[in-house]
């Protein structure tokens, strides 16, 4: 590899590890703190910015949850809770928890930004959503090793699913992912159910692959010590369902 582009990819990866962590006394994490919390930003399947407030609601409500309210928002942002994007929450309002004055996001202020009561419900936005419980399927899981299957296996899954798996393993390892049974309903670009793998602490950033149909992908190493994964089925047709395993590498084996 060329030296600039190690030296490139090295400081990104610094700049990932930093992304998440402990610092200044703030948790940051927005995945951690979307379980301590129980609040958690979406967007829709088709990108930033493309939800009506009734879509808002929809997307809560596949997870089990609701529109979060202005005081969970808040309280999950002392905690630590930042996202630089304007979502839906309760009652017809938009607006972003911001926990870091920054240039790019929240103009410059700290605290809700709060776009206040819109109107016009037909106004594209993500959302926030509030779930105490925890869902049917995904989560945040720190085992070194650990099965992961669709909602249900080994039967069917059901439509309309939504599973984010977030993989924790320790600084310094990497996450090794090998797919023992793979199931889900085929289509050319894999738009209706599909697993979508991202070696990144979210599904913003680090793309690594979007799977369906019932050939078994191939093993994916991560390069850093995150992962998500994220399932998604449509309103019909289901399919069997997928079992992959994922194992905590320590880098130092690797090289
Ligand atoms: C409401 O918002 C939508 C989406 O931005 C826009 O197309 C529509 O013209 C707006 N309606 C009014 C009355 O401003
Ligand atoms: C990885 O490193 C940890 C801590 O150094 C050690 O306890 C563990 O046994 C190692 N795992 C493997 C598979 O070598």
């Amino acid at each position: 590899m060329h030296v600039l582009a190690l030296f490139w990819l090295l400081s990104f990866l610094l700049n990932e590890t930093q992304a998440w962590g402990f610092k200044n006394g703030i948790f940051h994490n927005s995945i951690w703190l979307e379980q301590a919390a129980g609040v958690y930003h979406r967007e829709s399947r088709k990108g930033r910015y493309q939800l009506t407030y009734k879509e808002a609601k929809a997307v809560c409500k596949y997870e089990g949850g609701k529109l979060a309210t202005y005081e969970q928002l808040e309280a999950a942002r002392q905690i630590g809770f930042h996202v630089c994007a304007a979502g839906w929450f309760d009652k017809g309002r938009v607006g972003y928890p911001i926990v870091k004055a920054g240039a790019n996001c929240g103009f410059g202020k700290v605290g809700i930004i709060n776009y206040g009561y819109r109107l016009n419900k037909s106004e594209k936005w993500d959302v926030y959503c509030y779930n105490p419980n925890s869902k049917k399927c995904g989560g945040v899981l720190t085992d070194q090793q650990k099965i992961i299957q669709s909602p249900g296996f080994p039967d069917e899954y059901q439509d309309d699913e939504i599973c984010y798996w977030h993989i924790r393993a320790r600084l310094g390892q990497k996450i090794h992912l090998h797919f023992l049974e793979f199931d889900v309903e085929d289509d050319m670009s894999c738009l209706a159910d599909y697993l979508e793998v991202y070696d990144s602490y979210d599904d913003v950033s680090g793309f690594a692959g979007r799977f369906c149909g019932d050939y078994l992908p191939d093993d994916i190493i991560s390069t850093g010590n995150v992962m998500t994964l994220k399932f998604l089925s449509d309103a019909s047709v289901t399919g069997g369902g997928f079992q992959l395993q994922y194992t905590a590498l320590n880098a130092s084996l690797l090289t």
